[in-house]
């Protein structure tokens, strides 16, 4: 039994295995004490998509030597072993949920199921542990587009949500059809800084009340790319601008509606550069943050993080204790705040 073990402050081991990162990470004395990430981008990059079998087996083959890796690195004990129960992809979530159970059963402590969505409101506590509830946190990545409003780190409201794709799905189909290899997010910022946004006007993806959709700005990107097949530059920049003056447009209407004075963006969409700059010009008088580059993106230390913020409140079991406790779950379709979700 390790010294800290059911101290006060816990050492909580994390996995992330949600769609096609293989992270881990450690949490001890109020901190992350080491992190992995993993990306598969490459194996999926051919089929301009992330493919779930792919990304199960990936998982399977690599988590094991990355968290051995990583808690060698970090001498510490866990306590307890948090892993990202969903939402996401079901065979990849599988391979850390099993992962997880199987170590904690071995090492005699309590796995705690994560949601990933939890993870990414409360990763802006990773590099601001003073940034303080009630804020809003926008989350754009490439499954999701929401607002939500955090008071608590188990008391989240959802404000809006896109009706139809996620940003960064828009930004990664765009960037397609514009000729640039998938994830296309970050590829299509970098050929947007060499266009002019003014030269064509893209519809906004801010709906009726704080809701997003995307199909209207994707329609006419398509149609602008086939008139303009030279001018693609010009394009990636318009689009650009359309995206972020949607997504800030609707943090700033959360931000009157709610008064909330701190706003955090989150997901791998809030790396963009001009999503940043609008958001900042939109909502001028609020106290923004966005996480570090690859705490944007998927990683453990937000699932770390937010388990053992979860802790604090939960009593988790130790597996083995009936055979029901052998059993875990997953949970593909899984929103924060929500207690039985449905697979
Ligand atoms: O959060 P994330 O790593 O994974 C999940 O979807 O959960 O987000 C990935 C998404 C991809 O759609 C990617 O193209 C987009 O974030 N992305 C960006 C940028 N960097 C990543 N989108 C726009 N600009 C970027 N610089
Ligand atoms: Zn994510």
């Amino acid at each position: 039994m390790s010294a800290s073990k059911y101290a006060l402050s816990p050492v909580v081991a994390a996995v992330e295995t949600s769609c096609d990162e293989t992270a881990c990470a450690v949490w001890a004395r109020g901190k992350i004490a080491g992190e992995r990430v993993y990306s598969q981008w490459r194996l999926h990059r051919r089929f301009g998509g992330v493919v779930p079998e792919i990304a199960a087996r990936d998982h399977i083959r690599r988590l094991l030597p990355l968290f051995a890796e990583l808690l060698e690195e970090c001498g510490e004990t866990p306590d307890r072993i948090a892993y990202t129960a969903g939402p996401g992809l079901a065979g990849a979530l599988l391979a850390g949920a099993a992962t997880a159970n199987a170590l904690a059963f071995a090492w005699g402590i309590p796995a705690v199921p994560v949601n990933h969505l939890t993870g990414h409101i409360l990763s802006p506590l990773l590099a601001r542990p003073d940034f303080a509830f009630p804020y809003l946190a926008l989350l754009a990545s490439g499954g999701h587009t929401q607002i939500w409003l955090a008071r608590g780190a188990d008391d989240f409201s959802l404000l809006g949500a896109t009706l139809d794709d996620a940003a960064g799905e828009a930004f990664d189909k765009t960037a397609v059809l514009l000729g640039l290899e998938y994830p296309g997010g970050a590829k299509l910022e970098k050929l947007a800084a060499k266009g002019n946004a003014q030269n064509f006007s893209l519809p906004s993806p801010a709906q009726k009340n704080l809701n997003f959709s995307f199909s209207g700005l994707k329609s006419a990107v398509r149609r602008l790319a086939a008139q303009e097949p030279n001018r693609a530059a010009d394009i990636a920049a318009a689009f650009q601008a359309a995206a972020a003056e949607g997504l800030a447009r609707q943090a700033a209407r959360a931000m009157q509606k709610t008064g909330a004075a701190r706003i955090a963006a989150v997901g791998g969409v809030a790396q963009n550069n001009a999503v940043w700059r609008e958001l900042q010009r939109q909502c001028a008088g609020a106290d923004l943050h966005r996480p570090k580059p690859a705490h944007c993106g998927d990683n453990a230390a937000m699932i770390a993080l937010a388990a053992a913020l979860q802790i604090k409140k939960t009593k988790t079991k130790k597996p083995g204790n009936t055979q029901n406790d052998y059993a875990f779950e997953i949970y593909p379709r899984w929103q924060p705040g929500e207690t039985a979700p449905k697979f």
